[in-house]
């Protein structure tokens, strides 16, 4: 059987879309986001500037809620500008893996921040969910993704919320400002943007989840009426959110099985929580038509979950865990069969990937000029771990912004979205 071109079928293949006719949906939908029209792009202002300079000294508490971790810590920027951290707590996600209360959530916040109270009165809390930002740089969660199961606290003003219970507990006047974590990310670049001349900045996120923010022109942003004229503002693009391209049936039913169906489909196609359960409904179509070996067959049709990282681990034949992958149900052959689905979901989701960038280089309007490249902050471990999908990501890239006359430079910050977090926190309150 030829599988490439069953993949191609299947839509679960780069070979399968146009990569020029993706990056203007893309465009199409960051306008129409913009304008406060319908689109499968949310587009939300964060309310800060990219050019915002931050002051040393002052430490600032962090709250970076990610996809996996949930991390809290008292952040200050030291005489050279290098951030300095302290006082940090690590834990799993709380909501990822079975369903908890608003209260619980808030909880675990308020056990973090509660020995550090005396030191900091303002709390940069990066949230790695889609909320729309209010004026006073609060956040209202959208609705969750990647799996969280809080479900209070879906419409709620998250920044809020937190001060509520940190008052409960006798800790008041404290401050917070709630942002993406791609905003952290673009925030957490404009340090070393600045030394090579950058015209621009984006914070990009492939990790658990996935995300683009760029600086859009204030006079863009229709939907804002009323607001600023003049000047620039940090938007969210929420790109996860992608609806305008073609899926196939395997997208389709990965979706329906999801905890949001519907939702994030692009994110369903391309990020870390999601690439190893789409090869798995891959494997089981093949399956189906005995593909395998008979205990493969078998094997794959009971399967419930193939974690990104165990069929990664195969791809990138590193010696690491591969899970049920390695056991002797499954033939050499078998395993050579899943490395060609795999490949082909992570070259789609490269291309995916570039497309998502470059569309936001070209909404930017910089980056014509060679010598003032747009500054590209990449973080996330699905971009840099996944076995050649960065390698893959830069080829297109590099050909798409040629196409378009348009320079970039990538960069990746050590703890992104905490610096990010702790520049908003610095100075999102400042006069
Ligand atoms: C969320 C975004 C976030 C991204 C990367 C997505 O699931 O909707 O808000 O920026 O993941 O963490």
């Amino acid at each position: 059987m030829d599988i490439q071109g069953w993949l191609k079928e299947q839509m679960v293949s780069a070979a399968a879309y146009d990569a020029d006719a993706l990056i203007a949906s893309f465009l199409d939908q960051m306008g129409k986001g913009l304008a406060g029209d319908a689109s499968s792009l949310a587009m939300i202002p964060a309310y800060v500037d990219a050019d915002t300079r931050f002051p040393g000294g002052k430490p600032v508490a962090v709250i970076d809620a990610g996809g996996t971790n949930l991390r809290i810590c008292l952040a200050h920027f030291n005489e050279d500008g290098r951030i300095d951290l302290s006082g940090f707590s690590k834990q799993a996600m709380p909501g990822r893996d079975r369903e908890i209360t608003a209260a619980e959530f808030y909880n675990v916040l308020a056990d973090g921040l509660e020995p550090l109270a005396s030191e900091f009165e303002n709390i940069g809390f990066c949230f790695s969910y889609p909320a729309t930002i209010l004026p006073d740089l609060d956040g209202r969660l959208l609705h969750w993704t990647k799996e969280i199961k809080i479900p209070e606290l879906v419409g709620r003003h998250i920044g809020a919320g937190l001060l509520g219970v940190l008052e409960d507990r006798g800790i008041s006047g404290k401050r917070v400002v709630v942002l993406n974590d791609t905003v952290a990310a673009l925030l957490a670049g404009t340090a070393q943007g600045r030394v090579f001349n950058a015209s621009s900045y984006i914070g990009f996120i492939l990790g658990t989840g996935t995300n683009t923010a760029y600086v859009e022109r204030n006079e863009n942003i229709g939907k804002l009426d009323g607001y600023l004229e003049s000047g620039t503002q940090v938007i969210n693009v929420e790109s996860g959110g992608f609806t305008a391209f073609k899926r196939g049936p395997f997208d389709v039913q990965l979706d329906e099985e999801s905890e949001n169906p519907g939702a994030h489909v692009f994110e369903k196609a391309i990020s870390g929580v999601y690439m190893g359960p789409l090869t798995l409904v891959a494997l089981q179509a093949l399956a189906q038509k005995e593909l395998f070996s008979t205990s493969g067959n078998a094997a794959l049709s009971v399967m419930n979950d193939l974690s990104t990282i165990h069929i990664d681990n195969l791809a990138a034949d590193n010696g690491r865990d591969v899970g049920v992958l390695g056991i002797g149900v499954f033939t050499d052959a078998d395993r050579e069969t899943m490395k060609t689905v795999f490949s082909s979901v992570v070259g789609r989701a490269a291309l995916f990937t570039a497309v998502n960038i470059a569309a936001s280089v070209v909404k930017s309007g910089a980056g014509t000029d060679p010598d003032r490249p747009v500054c590209v902050n990449i973080d996330g471990s699905t971009y840099y771990k996944t076995n050649g999908l960065a390698d893959k990501v830069q080829e297109h890239l590099g050909a798409l912004l040629e196409a378009r006359g348009l320079h970039i430079r990538c960069i990746h910050v050590e703890d992104a979205p905490v610096a990010g977090a702790a520049i908003a926190g610095l100075t999102a309150f400042s006069p």
